[in-house]
């Protein structure tokens, strides 16, 4: 996507071929901030601390992680205990887990003194794949978008709302959730977004209000509670959200919040539909609102919040009573029954099993 002017990526392989380079998102929109990772430990602080964040862009970064790490050691227990930390690094989006077991299969069928230059190879077809998934995702969904435009009133734009950031931010390119929004607004159809903010770390006001004001696609911050209210008063043709990991039976775990929106949508009957890789998918389960580990953050993010003074200082302010105890689960499932359907890179399809192995057929096997 262009940032003034300029073709980015939300991670690159730096010049020199070795580092790797990241958008630091917890400047956004603030600053715009490239960061060159250069250990594992520095990938594996970046996922840790959110400087990126998103399923598939985990996942992309956690493949570069373990080039770096075979920089200092390409020996198969190196590799499983490479493999081990970064999964460890955040609990609930499947792309992390999916990309570095592939890392290490592919890996370890290759002698020692191949790996390190296979690691980057690999790494590099993995964030190709992602980009070129999204990419699909956004054609498939825009069909979405130009049936909703298509039934209504002449010259009004569709009205799709979101939660957190699916944008390319998310990923490594396109994003997931607002690909379609791109594919619509590059076709001419006019779109309009409503954005949940996306408490507590407001991926929705920090990332996607940014995202969309650099691609001058006309959007709308919302409070998170606000979405439901807008249902109601027909101001919503459609929600698409992302995923951090959708079960075999297409139950959708996306960021805190995502269910109350597809309850919601559902009492107003607002089709809710889900963007995602075939990546993101977990074949092993089935029942996500009891299989599906939530990662629980810090209760500081519930109770301060980050944003620039009038001096232009990015600061952190209380907003709670000190000693206010909190709770923050980072993630919620939505009941694959909430979700009118799955957008993926191999086309649109029901949020069940039967659903998923039409497009996948190799997984039933
Ligand atoms: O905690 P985050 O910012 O990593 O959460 C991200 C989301 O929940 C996104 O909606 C999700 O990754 C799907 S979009 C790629």
């Amino acid at each position: 996507m262009q940032v003034n002017g300029q073709a980015y990526r939300s991670i690159w392989l730096a010049a020199d071929g070795v580092g790797v380079e990241i958008i630091d998102q917890t400047q956004l929109p603030f600053r715009f901030q490239v960061v060159r990772l250069e250990r594992l430990e520095d990938a594996m602080e970046a996922i840790r601390r959110m400087l990126v964040r998103g399923a598939p862009l985990i996942g992309a970064t956690a493949a570069y992680g373990m080039c770096l790490g075979v920089r200092r050691a390409t020996s198969a227990q190196a590799l499983e205990e490479m493999a081990h930390l970064l999964i460890g690094c955040r609990p609930t989006a499947i792309n992390l887990r999916w990309a570095v077991e592939r890392m290490v299969r592919y890996l370890l069928s290759l002698p020692e003194e191949q790996r390190l230059a296979a690691a980057y190879r690999e790494a590099g077809r993995i964030c190709e794949e992602d980009v070129a998934a999204n990419e699909a995702i956004g054609r498939h969904g825009l069909t979405l978008i130009r049936e909703r435009w298509r039934a209504k009133p002449s010259g009004e734009p569709v009205h799709i709302l979101t939660h957190c950031n699916g944008g390319w931010l998310a990923t490594v390119d396109w994003g997931t959730a607002l690909a379609p929004v791109y594919a619509a607004a590059a076709a001419g159809i006019p779109v309009h977004v409503w954005v949940d903010e996306t408490r507590p770390r407001n991926q929705g006001a920090s990332l996607t209000a940014w995202e969309l004001a650099v691609a001058g696609i006309p959007h709308h911050l919302l409070v998170d509670n606000a979405g439901g209210h807008l249902m109601q008063h027909g101001l919503v043709d459609l929600c698409i959200v992302g995923s951090d990991r959708t079960t075999a039976s297409g139950d959708v775990c996306n960021k805190i919040g995502t269910y109350l929106k597809a309850l919601a949508a559902r009492d107003n009957g607002v089709p809710f539909y889900v963007a995602l890789p075939g990546s993101t998918v977990d074949w092993t389960m089935d029942d996500g609102v009891a299989g599906i580990p939530i990662e629980e953050r810090g209760m500081e993010e519930v109770l301060r919040i980050q944003g620039e003074d009038e001096n232009g200082t990015v600061r952190m302010v209380a907003i709670a009573p000190a000693g206010t105890p909190a709770v923050n689960p980072a993630f919620d499932v939505t009941p694959a029954r909430l979700v009118s359907g799955l957008i993926t890179e191999l086309g649109l399809c029901p949020a069940s099993r039967d659903g998923l192995l039409g497009l996948y057929p190799e997984q039933g096997r």
